[in-house]
């Protein structure tokens, strides 16, 4: 699965399709030489030398002017080292001095697959079914190590890449680009394919035929977003979900990322991902590190599909992890559309019962149900229930739910703070906001500080009250608004508060996860907003989208299913005129449409026709006898032209 050349210095990795190759060359720089089909060969023909005026050369190579990185293949290109094109890792010393040549020091081959401290990243489910390739570069001016990680699942033809970056040395250093992975194509006519979006209306298919010049997405809130998803493929120009070569690169982290694809001066493309430069000034002092979040790449030969099969496969199985990585998870009934904030508990068991008489598994009670939340100005971060408006003790209203046969669920949003709530009162400085400013709102809420070790104890004692008070067995983990004020009152380096952010969201999600691992969490960020393989990490389903539209769900669930399987789109079906849209569409379209997901409703079941109820009631048994065919099955898309058309099939194809 991973060879070493001895003589040339070749790294070799192979899974069952797909062949990756690099190799630390005589001058010591490590150039990339392939990804595609699979090949025994060594394909170091990819490098070719040539003078080309203005393209400058190592001093190393004397007066060879044939030799420069600013058009050789590489595997980890930085800035300064005569690469002009966009590079991944941009470093500047305590003098603001830029530059970072690195060199191959050596290599390590171990078997299994590399874990990340503090990240999610994909995992074995035993030894044998992965390896890991470690490569070290280092920089001796700054004492920079560069540890490149790859990991393979040879039969998933899954490839990964992370780095880890120390400080070995002296002095400080400063970190202000810091990518994850890197392609450098010498040849190709291409296509990028991107999803974007909006709030409402998210991951809409973009393919763009490449042109000279760098192409650019990411996002810049502190989030993986709704406007641009941390996902791409480039596929060559005439590729077709059934044939021409693709690779794809998916980002596992859940906060702002950059996507790159660079056709340069001589035809040759380089596509890269990984963490956003905004606001990200990460300084390393001797004996620190950080690591890049990983980047999961595969390639295919039979186009899209195969690519799709590929992720949907790696995402199911090595990121999704806990019990319902593998169990059918509920049928819910969610209350925000049919009640939003005006409700009481007596509203909640008439609905509850009902939903329970047409074949529901789960009631979920959305925002609304804590003190002083009667609307979104209000008491979050307060995570004490209303016992008034609930009718007594959240305790109380599940165990009465419980005793009808419906499991229960609840909404939280935990990373944010009102201004108008006790714990901004008593701490105004957990939230991210900038001294001698006023904070930018977004929902009329600020953004906890979740760097803070103080604020990640709150937010996992509370959530940890709630779960311990009542028979809770399901949340959906909100988020509403994107990170502006980028500062912590407790730190001293706020170019890294970005990234310490998303490590401290992911270490409280672990603690959950490890401590009640009973429990179901649903990602959401006003719907599909933090939609990404590192949620899936925590989180094995996320809210599709806030707009439940059949049809514009179409194109939502064509464009996710490039990346992301059915088992992780929570879909629900809504009232009409939908709520979002005015849409009116029949009650069996909408059906349709949400069974390609983590299956639910969302509407107020006491106001349906006595047919609607038995349609309702046709329809979840139907997606309980289909479940696992939707949900574990292989995904085709057949039509998204004229028609939206997909097909799931079992795995054994009967
Ligand atoms: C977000 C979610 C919705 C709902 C509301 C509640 O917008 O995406 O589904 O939970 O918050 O405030």
């Amino acid at each position: 699965m991973i060879e070493y050349n001895d003589d040339k210095r070749i790294f070799t990795i192979h899974t069952k399709n797909s062949t990756y190759q690099m190799q630390a060359d005589g001058f010591g720089y490590l150039l990339h030489l392939y990804y595609g089909r699979r090949t025994l060969g060594v394909t170091d023909w990819a490098l070719s030398y040539v003078e080309r005026g203005f393209s400058v050369n190592p001093y190393d190579a004397g007066n060879d002017r044939t030799y420069s990185l600013d058009v050789l293949p590489q595997e980890f290109p930085s800035q300064g080292t005569g690469d002009f094109r966009s590079t991944m890792l941009n470093v500047h010393d305590e003098s603001g001095t830029y530059g970072c040549e690195l060199r191959y020091v050596g290599y390590e081959i171990l078997t299994g697959k590399y874990s990340l401290s503090g990240l999610p990243a994909v995992y074995a489910n035993d030894n044998d079914e992965a390896g890991t390739l470690i490569i070290t570069l280092s920089n001796e001016r700054l004492g920079l190590t560069a540890k490149l990680l790859y990991g393979v699942l040879p039969e998933k033809d899954i490839i990964t890449r992370s780095a880890i970056i120390t400080n070995d040395g002296k002095n400080p250093f400063t970190l202000t680009k810091l990518l994850t992975s890197c392609i450098d194509f010498t040849h190709g006519d291409f296509d990028l394919i991107t999803f974007h979006g909006r709030h409402a209306m998210e991951r809409n298919f973009e393919r763009t035929h490449l042109t000279h010049g760098l192409f650019t997405i990411g996002s810049r809130r502190g989030m993986s977003s709704h406007q641009y998803n941390p996902f791409m493929i480039l596929c060559e120009h005439n590729a077709t979900e059934t044939s021409g070569n693709c690779w794809g690169m998916q980002f596992v982290y859940s906060g702002g990322f950059r996507a790159e694809a660079e056709l340069e001066q001589y035809g040759q493309t380089r596509l890269m991902m990984g963490l956003a430069e905004e606001k990200f000034s990460y300084t390393l002092k001797p004996g620190e590190s950080i690591t890049a979040p990983e980047v999961i790449m595969t390639f295919s030969s039979q186009g899209l599909e195969k690519l799709t099969h590929n992720f949907h496969d790696c995402l199911r199985k090595n990121i999704c992890r806990g019990k319902f990585r593998d169990i059918q998870r509920p049928i819910v009934l969610n209350s925000w559309e049919a009640l939003y904030f005006d409700f009481c508990g007596e509203k909640i068991i008439d609905m509850a019962k009902c939903a329970k008489s047409l074949g529901v598994d789960m009631f979920v009670l959305d925002d609304g149900w804590f003190v002083g939340r009667n609307d979104d100005n209000h008491a979050l971060g307060d995570w004490t229930e209303d016992t008034e408006k609930l009718g007594g003790t959240l305790g109380e209203l599940v165990g009465k739910i419980n005793a009808m046969g419906l499991s229960f669920g609840l909404w939280v949003e935990p990373e944010m703070i009102s201004e108008n709530s006790r714990l901004y009162r008593e701490h105004p400085e957990w939230a991210m906001s900038i001294p001698g400013e006023n904070p930018v709102r977004g929902r009329g809420q600020l953004v906890l500080d979740l760097s803070r070790h103080d604020v990640r104890e709150y937010v996992y004692r509370s959530i940890a009250k709630i779960l311990d008070g009542a028979n809770v067995e399901y949340l959906k983990w909100d988020y509403n608004r994107s990170i502006n004020e980028v500062y912590s009152h407790s730190s001293q380096c706020q170019g890294k508060i970005i990234y310490d952010y998303m490590l401290g969201l992911y270490e409280v999600l672990e603690r959950i996860n490890t401590n009640y691992p009973d429990v179901l969490i649903e990602g959401c960020a006003g719907g599909g907003g933090r939609f990404d393989a590192g949620m899936l990490y925590y989180t094995p389903q996320i809210w599709t989208s806030d707009n439940t539209d059949a049809l514009d769900r179409m194109s939502i669930h064509y464009g996710t299913s490039f990346g992301y399987p059915v088992s992780a789109m929570a879909a629900h079906v809504s009232v009409c005129p939908n709520h979002q849209t005015g849409r009116i569409t029949p009650l069996n379209t909408r059906y349709v449409v949400s069974m390609s997901g983590a299956f639910g409703y969302e509407l107020d079941p006491v106001k349906l026709t006595d047919d609607e109820k038995n349609e309702i009631r046709r329809q979840i048994q139907s997606y309980k006898n289909d479940r696992e065919i939707i949900t574990d099955g292989l995904y085709y898309r057949l039509s998204h032209e004229d028609f939206f058309a997909w097909e799931h099939v079992s795995r054994d194809g009967s």
